[in-house]
Formats: C-alpha cells, sequence, structure tokens
C-alpha cells in the first residue's frame, strides 16, 4: 500500500477508537477489541479518496470514514455469530463472541451501529449533508439493503438466479454509500450522482465476487478468517455455483464497467483507482 493510504489508514484507525473506553466494562471492551483489530479499512479509504478526488480535504472527514468502517464492523460481529455463518477467526483473531460471549457480541454489534450514527451527527458539515448521509447510509444498509442482503443469504437455498441479487444487497449496497457520501460531501451533483451510484454497484458486487472466489481458492493465514466453508453453509457462493472461470470473468467485466464509469467522471487520482483495482483482485 502506498504512503498516502497508509497515512488515511492511520488516521482512520485512531478516529475509530476516539470515544471508546474499554475500562467502562465488557460492552465497550467488545466494541473496541472489535475496532482494534485491523482490516483492510476500504470502505472508508475508498470514501476518503473519492472526497480528496473530488476536491475536497480527506483529514475533516475522518469522523464520517470512520462510521463507514464502524457499520462493516458491526456486520462482521453479526455475520461470524454462529446463528449466522458459525465464524471462529476474524481479522486473523478470535471473534468477538469467541473472545466474549454471544450476547456480548450481539450488543457490541448493535451498539457499534448506533455508534457509527453518533460520529455520522457529530460530521462538521452543513445539517441538511448530515441529514442526507444519515438517510443515505440506513437506506444502503436497512430492509433494503445490507441487513435485507444478509437475511436472503440465510435464506439461500441453492437458487443460483438469486445470487446477484444477494451480493448486491449485503455487500455492494454499503460500497455504494460510500461512494455516494463522498458525493454529497462534495457537493451533490446528479449527473455524477448516477455514475457513481453504477460505479459502487460494480465496484461492490466484483468485491463479493473476489471474497466467494477466496473462500474456494484463497490461503486461510493471509485471509484472516477460516476458507472453504460456503459450501457446508450452504452460502450463496458463486463459485460454486457458476465455476471459477465465469466468476473471474464476471470480476474482470465489472472492473472494467467500474474503471469506465470512473473515467466518465474524470476521475484519474491514483490512490483511488489503486483501491478500486486492490478491492477486485485480492489475496485477503
Ligand atoms: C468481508 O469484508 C465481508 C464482505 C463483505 C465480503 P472485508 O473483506 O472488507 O473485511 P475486512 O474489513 O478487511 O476484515
Ligand atoms: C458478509 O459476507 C457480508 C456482510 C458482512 C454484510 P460473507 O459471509 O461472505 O463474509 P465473510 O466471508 O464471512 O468475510
Ligand atoms: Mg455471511
Ligand atoms: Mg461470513
Ligand atoms: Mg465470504
Amino acid at each position: 500500500m502506498n504512503d498516502h493510504l497508509r497515512g488515511l489508514t492511520a488516521a482512520v484507525d485512531s478516529e475509530l477508537l476516539a470515544g471508546l473506553d474499554p475500562r467502562r466494562g465488557t460492552l465497550e471492551a467488545a466494541m473496541h477489541y472489535a475496532l482494534t483489530v485491523s482490516g483492510k479499512r476500504l470502505r472508508p479509504l475508498l470514501f476518503l479518496t473519492l472526497v480528496e478526488a473530488l476536491g475536497r480535504e480527506a483529514r475533516h472527514h475522518v469522523g464520517l470514514a470512520s462510521a463507514l468502517e464502524i457499520i462493516h464492523t458491526y456486520s462482521l460481529i453479526h455475520d461470524d455469530l454462529p446463528v449466522m455463518d458459525d465464524d471462529d477467526l476474524r481479522r486473523g483473531m478470535p471473534t468477538v463472541h469467541k473472545k466474549f460471549n454471544e450476547a456480548i457480541a450481539l450488543l457490541a454489534g448493535d451498539t457499534l451501529l448506533t455508534f457509527a450514527f453518533e460520529k455520522i451527527a457529530a460530521a462538521p458539515l452543513p445539517a441538511a449533508q448530515v441529514v442526507e448521509i444519515m438517510g443515505l447510509l440506513t437506506r444502503c444498509i436497512g430492509k433494503e439493503g445490507m441487513a435485507q442482503g444478509q437475511a436472503l443469504d440465510l435464506e439461500f437455498r441453492g437458487d443460483a438466479a438469486r445470487i446477484a441479487e444477494i451480493h448486491r444487497l449485503k455487500t455492494a449496497e454499503l460500497i455504494k454509500g460510500s461512494l455516494l457520501a463522498a458525493d454529497i460531501v462534495a457537493g451533490c451533483d446528479p449527473g455524477r450522482r448516477l455514475l457513481l451510484e453504477r460505479a459502487g454497484i460494480a465496484l461492490g458486487t466484483g468485491f463479493q465476487l473476489a471474497d466467494d472466489l477466496l473462500d474456494v481458492t484463497g490461503d486461510e493465514k493471509e485471509a484472516g478468517k477460516k476458507l472453504r466453508k460456503d459450501g457446508g453453509n450452504q452460502s450463496p457462493n458463486a463459485v460454486l455455483y457458476f465455476g471459477l472461470e465465469a466468476v473471474r470473468a464476471r470480476i474482470d467485466e465489472l472492473y472494467r464497467e467500474a474503471v469506465g464509469l470512473v473515467g466518465q467522471l474524470g476521475i484519474g487520482f491514483p490512490p483511488f483507482l489503486f483501491l478500486m483495482k486492490s478491492m477486485l483482485y485480492r489475496s485477503q
């Protein structure tokens, strides 16, 4: 990763923990633990580099960036619970329900979600923009977004025709939200918004396909999570239904689509383009 992205990651990492004190009790200790174990921080990095690409300064928006990562972290804690994917390892460390217990993992997830909105409410932006970002993100992660996608993922019983919809909802909507939040920060432009929306869905769908690929072909140490589980879990893993070659070809197609859309907007900021590529072609 280049120095620019490393700098942004450090800023996000310290902002994530601002306002949390693990000594205040088990709930905050579990939230703190989940945020300290470091992930790739892709959603905040995507947001911040797009903010920069659109001509604004990243440092004013690190709070919002951290909110995106906090929402994502909540989704992972719940995704790993025994009633969902039942995973013991996340980001190379024990999952929150293993480190603490299931009830605390449930509450830590819930509370991270509310904590994220506390951060959004405190963003140094005009109130109208804050409300717009809240509306955007609630749509991306709620009953027409991530939570719905997770519910459909659990109900999945081998109907391959539904996989694209599940991927869009459970993963691509929040990635789209990360791009559109940057659009709002930079002063909404309706033409740009439509293109970014499509780029976000292409990128997010490709990202989940890359995750499915990783489950089948990846290295567990590098991924920091248990792999080759999707088959046993009846997960809507595209590789298991369409095969490796078709999934790789679809990732290439989605990558070209996302790059084309961003190109139409004249966005050539190298860290943002680098991130797009690293999301779709990754080993962790
Ligand atoms: C994993 O997300 C879950 C998916 C949506 C595929 P990431 O691959 O972004 O996980 P971290 O944040 O780097 O751990
Ligand atoms: C997770 O998808 C999507 C969300 C958390 C919303 P997966 O279940 O495939 O993610 P991993 O493989 O556990 O990281
Ligand atoms: Mg899952
Ligand atoms: Mg999972
Ligand atoms: Mg997976």
